[in-house]
């Protein structure tokens, strides 16, 4: 993790390997941006003549460097593109835009120790898009991402000169969410000969620990003790055995409780229903809901965020093998619900709906879960945007809400009535896929699978991350390739809201 100072220095004073500023576009003209005056006048004047000999658009994730030759302490300038500008150097760019910026000049700068960045808008926002792209694969072949963040802030920002707990808070905030981010990129990113599900359990358990979040794990002997006919039958087939592990963060005086559950698959063949290679290029990303949840609790406990939080991990190996479960066995899941499996490849809602189950139990005011559910999340919404589904429309849309001011891109999925009878069995209360091949609507039935585990009177969402979990594509913004943590802000902006608000939702 990349350390973070705030500092009202200049521009032309700050100490640091290298300079980022911005640059706006204004039809084919790059316009440099407040923030980057110190260069200018460093240059003599001459700023916008050099980015124009650079090639500079000026253009949104659009990069560009040059040397300072003494100019200026820092050796190196990048200048970032920001975006159209519509002719007013002043505008303020979107919080996305100036996030993915940050991002992308701290990536591009990965090897260098000190970067400091002389952006225009919050540094709040800076921080965090610098944060999450000082970010290298580990073990990897790459640099090292850049190890120290300095954002500068705008001489006239009302904080600029008060280095007080607005700053403070600022600060540990964007610390806390970019760890938690890293924690789930490195969990994901991780082969599964070495994250199997009792590895996974012991990094949670050792995150939490120093995090200050209570934990216990349930192992085999405890999960057949208790009945989790769903995480055992998973897990089964891999010699290495499930886990189901339960946090908690129940700081005094909190009124609220919110669940979060993740889908914890260490890695999907498929099982016995096994996958083509193709399809199982990327399934040591499984647990990615799983990572995501234990990242967010910790995040939370960091911040000491006036809310509690129980967090579920529902861990297990999907392998093919000659004690696998297989298609047309009966399981009789947590809580008593038996299950005809048709596909075992539909894996991550039978650990699923033993956790909601068990989470529901405690009676939280609201449970989430998160998991890397469907491959039809990927073709009806692509590799970006997350599924959502739920029976509550006030937490629909308090998940919205937090989506939006964390910039993650969230879609709400219907749940059509006609659906669930494609998951009636004629030998239990549920199939666990629509059968026949069938996958007309199939991100739907997945979510409609899950409700059946959650009382109806107990506000429940679901957020579907199959593709979102991964890029699969180049680097951009602050996303590397790989793990992305996705969804980890969200959640911890959820939190925040139900600590400001009462219940999730509520103004
Ligand atoms: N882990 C997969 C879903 C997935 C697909 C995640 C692509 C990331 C990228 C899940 O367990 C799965 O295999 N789902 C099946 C369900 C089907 C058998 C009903 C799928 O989506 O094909
Ligand atoms: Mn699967
Ligand atoms: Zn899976």
């Amino acid at each position: 993790m990349a350390e973070l100072t705030f500092s009202s220095t200049s521009a032309a004073e700050v100490e640091a390997d290298a300079l980022v500023i911005g640059v706006g576009a204004d039809g084919d003209a790059a316009v440099p941006l407040p923030g980057s005056e110190a260069v200018d006048a460093a240059l003599g004047g001459r700023l916008a003549a050099v980015l124009a000999d650079l090639g500079a658009t000026g253009k949104a994730g659009n990069l560009v460097r040059f040397a300072s030759l003494g100019m200026l302490p820092a050796p190196v300038v990048v200048a970032v593109g920001l975006g159209e500008v519509g002719g007013e150097a002043a505008a303020e760019p979107e919080s996305e835009t100036l996030r993915r910026a940050a991002g992308a000049a701290v990536r591009a700068l990965a090897g260098r120790s000190r970067v400091a960045l002389a952006l225009p808008g919050p540094a709040d926002v800076v921080a965090e898009g610098a944060l999450l792209g000082a970010y290298t694969v580990r073990p990897g072949t790459g640099k090292a991402p850049v190890g120290h963040v300095v954002v500068l802030r705008e001489p006239g920002a009302p904080d600029a000169t008060n280095a007080t707990n607005a700053t403070n808070a600022t600060g540990a905030r964007a610390a806390a969410l970019s760890r938690a981010v890293h924690l789930v990129r490195d969990l994901v990113n991780q082969p599964a000969n070495t994250l199997f599900p009792a590895a996974l359990a012991d990094r949670a358990v050792a995150e939490a620990q120093e995090a200050g979040v209570e934990v216990s794990v349930l192992d085999e002997a405890a999960l057949a003790e208790a009945r989790f006919g769903g995480i055992l039958a998973v897990g089964t087939g891999s010699s290495r055995p499930p886990r189901l592990v339960r946090l908690q963060y129940a700081p005094p005086g909190a009124t609220r409780t919110i669940a979060l559950v993740g889908k914890g698959i260490t890695f999907d063949s498929g099982g016995l229903s096994l996958k083509p290679p193709v399809g199982m290029e990327y399934m040591k990303s499984d647990m990615a809901g799983a990572a995501s949840v234990l990242a967010t609790i910790c995040a939370a406990a960091r911040l000491q965020l006036p809310v509690a939080v129980t967090a579920w991990m529902a861990i297990a190996e999907n392998l093919p093998s000659s004690t696998a479960y297989r298609p047309t066995d009966v399981v009789t899941m947590y809580g008593g619900t038996t299950v005809e499996v048709l596909n075992t490849d539909a894996e991550g809602r039978m650990v699923l709906g033993d956790a909601l189950a068990r989470a529901a139990e405690e009676l939280p005011d609201a449970i989430v879960d998160v998991a890397t559910l469907t491959g039809g999340q990927v073709v009806a919404l692509g590799s970006r945007t997350t599924g959502l589904m739920g029976n509550d429309e006030t937490l629909l849309r308090a998940v919205e809400r937090a989506a939006a001011r964390a910039d993650e891109p969230v879609w709400a999925m219907p749940m059509p009535p006609e659906i669930r009878k494609s998951l009636d069995s004629p030998v239990a209360d549920l199939r666990n896929v629509a059968g026949n091949g069938n996958r007309d609507g199939h991100m739907l039935i997945g979510g409609i699978f899950l409700r059946e585990f959650v009382p109806d009177a107990l506000p429940w969402a679901h957020l579907d991350i199959a593709g979102p979990s991964w890029n699969g594509g180049e680097p951009y913004g602050y996303t590397p390739k790989g793990g992305t943590g996705v969804m980890v802000r969200t959640l911890l902006a959820l939190l925040e809201d139900t600590a400001g608000q009462g219940m999730p939702g509520e103004q």
